[in-house]
């Protein structure tokens, strides 16, 4: 059957589809591309939303055939039509986010879904490698997993989807998605919002998928499922551990404690203001916010008048004592009730009124402190002074707990930004700005919500999401 056949049947066989809302995608609509061509696409889809787990997979696995039919142009187009979509749907997802979860700012999360929208690279992620020589010609091509299923966190719900959408559907995949239980609403909302978006631009049904009432149980089987081809699962410690030994490949991105160390030779206004930009983002939810600071003692009070100077609320040490009896949970974590909440609720549990403008509490604190070493997720950032910049690094890898994350420095010493990098090993690493810069908020480069610390991929693009096919014309074209 030649190319333009198949994708004769395949408009037919989308056609008859939506039409019937969604009854049968047979053999025919798609070639070989996989050996689930056969299966039975479930009716009773919503937008991608389906009742029961098996459906959404088997769903994805026919969107999956669909789209590996309608080739490399039709991805394009689907993922243009994805960001202009979310692109005109970012605030209402905002604050559906901020509804559904309790936490963050509805201004951060669209700038989040905005970021997402438009700095997720796409095809154009997938270059081959290619290799020439005496030998003839060898080539490396990306191509897709099939279906992925990807776990997704509540701290970043919509953000998420708008990356995922865009990377995984961009590498050739479909996706059966399992919502945070703490964020259904918003993340089924941000997959019914993007699936009308394909459909629109002439793509299959159920590229994205998922189910009504998501569970730990329908999440344990979507990370073993056989149709599932790749497991991506980006939350909290105990999501990560699930996604590592499920027995399937995984990459997985887990929880950070981002440390920045701020030494006597740093810009120390630019850097108080970098650091409330990027401790104070979403009320300190995304995983490589700064989290801790390590200043150097001789400039740590000229730092932290300059953060009050910015907009930062200063706390002494006996509301420190009391917030921390509110803050952190009797077995030294923190108190899940006041995640992603913001300064003025925050500092009203303790008899406190910040100005509306507040976006960040800090504190002086020592190192061993829980709002230190345990990662918040809240809009309080804790400073500790340290002798000189060699402790302040011994104490930021620390508190970093090998978790190989994020990490910030302000000096204008190039050699300590080189010394700090080599030292700490994080994924992700920024000298003299706000943590956001190293996603391409305001920093060069793109963006992943997905920081694969745990499995190694660093901050995942669609070449992550592919699989890598190696091919040899020996003796064949080279032609110089
Ligand atoms: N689908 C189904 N179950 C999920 C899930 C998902 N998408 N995500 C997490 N779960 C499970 C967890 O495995 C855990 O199961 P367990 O009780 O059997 O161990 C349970 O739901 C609770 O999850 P968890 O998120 O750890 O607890 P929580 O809702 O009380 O905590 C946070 C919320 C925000 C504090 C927590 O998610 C967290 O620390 N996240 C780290 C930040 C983060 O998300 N980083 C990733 C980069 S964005």
């Amino acid at each position: 059957m030649d190319e333009a056949r198949i994708t004769e049947i395949v408009r037919q066989v989308l056609a008859e589809f939506q039409a019937g809302g969604g009854t049968v995608a047979k053999a025919a609509a798609a070639p070989a591309a996989s050996p689930s061509v056969a299966t039975v696409v479930p009716s009773g889809g919503n937008d991608g939303i389906f009742g029961d787990i098996e459906d959404a997979i088997n769903a994805s696995v026919a969107a999956q055939a669909q789209l590996a039919a309608m080739g490399m142009d039709m991805r394009k187009k689907i993922v243009s039509a994805i960001r202009q979509t979310a692109l005109a749907e970012s605030r209402r997802l905002a604050e559906l986010a901020v509804a559904d979860t309790g936490m963050g700012r509805a201004d951060h999360k669209q700038a989040k879904n905005d970021l997402a929208t438009e700095k997720t690279p796409g095809t154009e992620d997938l270059v081959p490698d290619c290799f020439t020589g005496d030998h003839g010609m060898t080539f490396v091509d990306y191509a897709p997993f099939g279906v992925i299923g990807s776990i997704t966190p509540c701290t970043n719900p919509t953000s998420t989807i708008i990356n995922h959408g865009i990377a995984m559907i961009a590498a050739g995949n479909s996706v059966v998605f399992g919502p945070h239980p703490a964020a259904i609403q918003s993340t089924l909302e941000a997959i019914r919002t993007l699936n009308r978006a394909i459909i629109r631009a002439g793509g299959p049904p159920n590229l994205l998928t998922s189910i009504a009432e998501p569970t730990l149980r329908t999440a344990k089987i979507l990370m073993t499922h056989p149709k599932v081809n790749l497991l991506v699962a980006t939350g909290g410690a105990s999501v990560v551990k699930a996604a590592m030994t499920s027995g399937k490949r995984a990459i997985a991105a887990g929880p950070g404690n981002p440390p920045v160390v701020v030494d006597e030779t740093a810009d120390l206004p630019k850097a108080a203001r970098d650091i409330i930009a990027g401790a104070s983002f979403d009320n300190n939810m995304p995983c490589i916010c700064e989290k801790e600071c390590f200043v150097v003692q001789t400039v740590a009070d000229q730092l932290i008048l300059e953060m009050q100077h910015a907009g930062a609320y200063l706390i002494n040490r006996q509301h420190v004592d009391s917030l921390t009896k509110i803050l952190i949970n009797e077995e030294g974590h923190p108190n899940r009730e006041y995640v992603g909440k913001s300064p003025q609720v925050l500092l009203s549990a303790i008899g406190l009124s910040a100005p509306s403008n507040t976006d960040l509490v800090i504190c002086e604190t020592a190192e061993e402190h829980p709002f230190v070493q345990e990662e918040l997720l809240m809009p309080i950032l804790a400073i500790v002074r340290v002798p000189d910049y060699n402790a302040a690094v011994e104490a930021a890898v620390r508190a970093e707990h090998g978790f190989r994350h994020t990490a910030i420095i302000h000096t204008a010493r190039i050699d300590r930004i080189t010394d700090f990098a080599k030292r700490i090993r994080v994924n992700l690493f920024v000298a003299n700005g706000p943590c956001g810069a190293v996603l391409g908020s305001g920093g060069e480069g793109y963006m992943a919500m997905t920081i694969a610390g745990p499995t190694g991929e660093g901050a995942c693009t669609p070449r992550i999401f592919s699989i890598r096919r190696r091919v040899a014309l020996p003796g064949s074209l080279r032609v110089l």
